[in-house]
């Protein structure tokens, strides 16, 4: 099948403005952001042509199910095969102009929530404050027993797997692991900003895992507009109001422009 033609300088232009419109007009506008958005931070996408599950195959669906067999060799694993190329980049990258921009919004008042399924910490890093990780943090770690969540660097990795140090519970990374089930608070959460949000917008996501994808159709269903920031085709295409076809580094800056005059 022929790739649809790029969209014109005007079509792309045009687009921005309506989406600019529409947040100014939103009393609560949501994102939902997926790998896309740290891509010009240098991290690898996970489908499509580049990605990286494309060229290293999806990791099993028994990572959760391995860990809970045997913790001990779960860390000692991680810790000694740990610099994989996304752990690497994700070390090595900053926020980009589009966590950038997000950041601004919600400084503005124009947004009011992230909910992302990138585990890369940038859009904290870049000043987002109202922000729930549907798939967790790479440099957070999370009690399997209380659910409390540390900074990595705070625990000590004497023992293994290391303990809560409020309960004594085991730790394990806070990133949801292939078959883990997404935590109870981020998943409250998120969907309480489905319901509540009267614009949602998705920016570098192939829409392609659940529940995260649901969350924009729970709130497009409820009459909210949908904005899709992506150089590339998704499933939310067909059912979106205002289609950037850019670059989340280049749309999010130019509507933070549109909506600062
Ligand atoms: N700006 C905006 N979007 C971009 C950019 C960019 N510069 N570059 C690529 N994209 C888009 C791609 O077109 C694609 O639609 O980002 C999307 C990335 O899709 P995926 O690689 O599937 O990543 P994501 O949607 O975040 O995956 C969801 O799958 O494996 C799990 O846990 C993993 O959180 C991840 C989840």
């Amino acid at each position: 099948m022929q790739d649809p033609l790029p969209p014109s300088r005007d079509e792309v232009d045009r687009a921005i403005r309506q989406a600019a419109a529409l947040i100014r007009k939103a009393s609560h506008a949501v994102v939902l952001s997926g790998a896309g958005i740290s891509a010009e931070s240098g991290i690898p996408i996970y489908r499509g042509a580049t990605g990286i599950w494309t060229r290293q195959g999806e990791p099993t669906i028994d990572g959760w199910e391995l860990f809970n067999t045997d913790p001990e060799r779960w860390w000692r694993l991680a810790i000694d095969h740990g610099d994989t190329e996304l752990s690497l980049a994700i070390a090595r990258a900053m926020p980009n102009p589009a966590h950038i921009g997000l950041a601004d919004l919600e400084q503005l008042g124009l947004i009011q929530h992230v909910i992302t399924q990138n585990i890369d910490n940038l859009h904290q890093r870049a000043g987002t404050k109202h922000i729930t990780e549907i798939h967790g943090n790479r440099l957070k770690v999370r009690c399997m027993n209380c659910g409390g969540r540390d900074r990595l660097g705070t625990i000590s990795l004497d023992r293994m797997p290391p303990l809560c140090p409020e309960c004594g519970g085991i730790l394990k990374t806070d990133v949801v692991m292939f078959g883990e089930p997404i935590p109870e608070d981020a998943l409250r959460e998120s969907y309480r900003q489905a319901a509540i949000a009267d614009l949602f917008l998705v920016i570098g996501t192939s829409a392609v895992v659940y529940p995260a994808a649901d969350f924009p159709i729970i709130a497009k269903r409820r009459g909210a507009p949908l904005i899709e920031i992506n150089p590339f085709e998704t499933n939310l295409s067909e059912v979106a109001d205002v289609i950037i076809r850019a670059n989340a580094g280049e749309a999010v800056p130019a509507i933070v422009d549109i909506l600062r005059r």
